[in-house]
């Protein structure tokens, strides 16, 4: 599929490039996926989503050397992973964006870091939290806001992939539903080191996302959403999930 947008190519009644005119969006709303700002901050977007993606597969191998009984499960979720990472980045390809990966690497370093430690502490809990909680519900709330503005070739795979990203969340919930009675302690720690960091990039990401239409408040309350719903299907008393979700005021 291409996009039906003449995204580089001058209109009849704008002979000329106009950047005043740029990115006052399309005349049904939707931003101009072929202004220079929009492209700008597609190259940090897509960056996100595409290192997101990279890692996400990553994590799910490494939870493989902690869960070996669950390694083959755990693969197959990480090929999925590799599947989005393609096709995000067939959208950038497609807006002629090169994603700005060293942003991308950056932005992902201390959730990356506090993974990266939990590992190699055979801390299973804190490595669930991170990766099958805290980024798939970060990223099921990026890619529903980022849908209905999205141009046509994006929107039609990121519909594909955030089903895919509730199994993973899903997995994730499981996996800590049956083993609550041993895992509150070091959960609620985990969440109050990682939380933080999630409201942090939410804050470092919203000026390039206000410029893909996404709204910082949009993605936050449906961040809140998957991630309350996650805790509660996990078991967490609603004082437990208020306290949880408290975290990420104070950190
Ligand atoms: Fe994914
Ligand atoms: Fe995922």
């Amino acid at each position: 599929m291409t996009c039906p947008y003449p995204l580089d190519m001058p209109s009849l009644d704008t002979p000329s490039p106009v950047p005043a005119a740029e990115n006052q969006g399309l005349p049904d709303g939707l931003p101009d996926f072929g202004s220079s700002s929009y492209k700008s901050a597609y190259s940090r977007i897509n960056a996100i989503v595409i290192e997101g993606e990279q890692e996400a597969h990553d994590n799910y191998i490494a939870l493989g050397t902690l869960l070996p009984n669950e390694a083959e499960e755990l693969g197959r979720l990480a090929r999925m992973e590799l599947k989005h990472k393609k096709g995000f980045t067939a959208c950038g390809a497609n807006l002629g964006v090169e994603a700005d990966m060293p942003f991308a690497r950056d932005f992902f370093a201390p959730l990356r870091n506090n993974f990266q430690k939990a590992l190699s502490e055979g801390k299973v809990v804190t490595c669930l939290l991170i990766q099958a909680i805290l980024i798939e519900a970060f990223a099921i709330s990026a890619y529903h806001i980022y849908i209905p503005v999205a141009d046509p070739f994006a929107r039609k795979i990121t519909e594909g992939v955030v089903k895919d990203e509730y199994l993973h969340l899903n997995y994730g919930q499981e996996w800590l539903k049956a083993n609550l009675d041993t895992i509150r302690e070091e959960f609620e720690q985990a969440n109050r080191d990682n939380l933080p960091l999630v409201r942090r990039m939410l804050d470092q990401v919203a000026g390039d996302a206000a410029v893909l239409q996404m709204e910082k408040e949009d993605l936050m309350a449906d961040f809140l959403t998957s991630y309350q719903e996650a805790l509660t299907e996990i078991g967490f008393t609603p004082r437990e999930i208020a306290r949880m979700a408290a975290s990420a005021l104070v950190g």
